[in-house]
């Protein structure tokens, strides 16, 4: 097995190997090379590559296939951007704010297409399920995207019901990352089906990370804006904690989240998520997820060492601040 930061590696080579159509089609195109060659934490293709070294020794088989990945969830980020109206990214103005929502939308769906295909670049017994567990993988981020969106304005949405959608818009893509590695990898039907609980579970960690960061991390290491889902009154797992954890407070969360968006919406808000403990509740959350990714790779018939390797990166995500 590799490191971490060797997957990183080879995927960033994947991605230096791309080249684009230019002259009239910039337009297009510009918008995908800047997305793809803004960094990131590359998760998700690392993921798969360390699936298929795993269970097969098949890195290199799954780095194409990785880069599908990667830009499809690189896809999504265009979209949410415009979404979420959403200025900054990885510490760059977002696609939508440099190039324009025509150019997010429409290199997106490009993204999606060029995603597709390198996904499929596997062997051809393998092809139907991943690319069965890839198109279930992008319903399901759709769904959770329209569930996200809907949640801004419903007047009851429960834990549970944040759980659903995080699972949808989060959880399923790091599932799909970490089962099409194991497909690849030649794992069998139980190892491959634990493995996606294994990206379901650090999916909904990294979720509820990700929404404490939005309100509690440092913008600059973050590379977004502090504050963003408190102005777009989303329901995050500090919101929704806040609400099922202290009901006598209920009047005052609800009357600071239906404030005008500016700085001050976002102070009363953090200081109320302050004042109710709401750091203790999502770091709770997150090590419960973290260690249920744990147990779904234990569950596997795999070696102590490739085992080791996914306790490794769970833990890596579960303190980032990035
Ligand atoms: C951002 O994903 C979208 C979420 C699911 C929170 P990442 O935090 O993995 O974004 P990059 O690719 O590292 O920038
Ligand atoms: C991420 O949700 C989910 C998808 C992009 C599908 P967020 O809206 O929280 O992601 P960020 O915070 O913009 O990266
Ligand atoms: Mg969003
Ligand atoms: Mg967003
Ligand atoms: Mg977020």
């Amino acid at each position: 097995m590799k490191t971490i930061a060797e997957y990183r590696a080879d995927l960033e080579s994947a991605v230096k190997e791309l080249s684009w159509p230019e002259g009239m089609l910039d337009s297009l195109y510009q918008p995908v090379a800047y997305a793809l060659s803004a960094g990131g934490k590359r998760i998700r293709p690392v993921l798969t590559m360390m699936a298929a070294d795993a269970f097969g020794g098949a890195a290199g088989k799954a780095v194409r296939p990785a880069l599908g990945i990667e830009t499809f969830h690189n896809f999504t980020l265009l979209h949410d951007d415009v979404m979420d109206n959403s200025d900054m990214r990885r510490g760059r103005p977002t696609v939508h704010r440099k190039y324009g929502s025509n150019a997010a939308i429409l290199s997106g769906d490009t993204m999606l297409t060029l995603a597709t295909q390198w996904v499929c670049e596997v062997e051809p017994d393998r092809l139907r399920s991943v690319l069965d567990a890839f198109n279930d993988m992008a319903i399901k981020i759709y769904e959770g995207q329209a569930l996200d969106m809907a949640f801004e304005t419903a007047e009851t949405v429960s834990l549970a019901d944040y759980l659903e959608m995080i699972s949808c818009k989060t959880g399923a893509l790091l599932g799909a990352a970490a089962t099409i590695g194991a497909i690849i990898g030649g794992a069998s039907a139980e190892d491959a089906a634990r493995l996606y609980d294994y990206g379901m579970a650090v999916g909904l960690a990294f979720q509820i990370q990700d929404d404490w960061l939005d309100t509690f991390g440092d913008s600059a290491t973050f590379g977004k804006p502090i504050g963003g889902d408190i102005n777009n009154s989303k329901k995050t797992y500090l919101y929704l904690h806040a609400l099922e954890s202290s009901p006598a407070m209920e009047e005052a969360l609800r009357a600071a989240m239906a404030m005008a968006p500016g700085e001050s919406k976002v102070k009363t808000v953090t200081r109320l998520y302050e004042k109710l403990g709401v750091k203790e509740g999502c770091s709770k959350a997150v090590a419960h997820y973290s260690s249920q990714a744990m147990a779904a790779v234990k569950a596997t018939s795999l070696s102590d060492e490739a085992k080791d390797a996914f306790r490794h990166l769970a833990e890596k995500l579960v303190g980032r601040k990035k």
